[in-house]
């Protein structure tokens, strides 16, 4: 099997994509299976994704020279905290209450979820350390440029591989989990 790993693979194998074939992504708008928990579920990605735009517009912004590092961390650090909780909380669901829900109804997926979860302690790790960089960065005395400078680049690079991540973990989760509630009905699937 390719290399699966998060960093590298470019979607999901076709092994993992049958009820994708029989539900693909554009008629999943339209159809009238696609139950409030998902579309729920659905626009809390949508939400990690916003933030992720705002995160890599605002990264851009610092390098190319338009913000400086002091208004960098004033923009971010509102909004950081939160956009963390919340993800460190929607991994746990879907850890522990969607997974194995999944796993149980449709045995074919069972590797394709494992590599879901494999691909939550990544993220994971990467959260942790960005929390520690933003930190630094919050911690910088105004008065210390080099520090601003040193921090406010760490924490670029780290927001730009969290948004990485992200964008490959969120449409790969998708595509399998979306055309399963289709296919089974969310609440059925839930149920069991
Ligand atoms: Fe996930
Ligand atoms: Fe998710």
């Amino acid at each position: 099997m390719d290399d699966l790993s998060i960093e590298t693979r470019d979607g999901l194998p076709q092994e993992w994509k049958f009820l994708l074939e029989k539900h693909p992504r554009d008629s999943w708008k339209s159809n009238t299976q696609l139950g409030e928990h998902t579309k729920f579920w659905l626009s809390i990605h949508r939400h990690f994704r916003i933030m992720g735009a705002l995160l890599t517009s605002q990264s851009n912004a610092y390098r190319e020279g338009q913000i400086d590092s002091d208004t960098f961390r004033t923009n971010m650090a509102p909004r950081l905290q939160q956009f963390l909780q919340t993800l460190d909380h929607h991994h746990r669901i879907e850890d522990g209450v969607f997974f194995p829900k999944f796993m149980a109804a449709e045995k074919r997926l069972i590797k394709g979820i494992e590599l879901l979860e494999e691909d939550h302690h990544t993220i994971d790790a990467e959260v942790h350390h960005m929390i520690s960089v933003a930190n630094a960065l919050l911690q910088t005395e105004p008065a210390d440029s080099e520090g601003l400078k040193r921090n406010g680049e760490s924490f670029a690079i780290s927001s730009d591989r969290i948004v990485k991540l992200l964008d490959r973990h969120l449409d790969d989760e998708e595509e399998i989990v979306v055309p399963l509630m289709i296919d089974r009905g969310e609440v059925e699937l839930m149920s069991e």
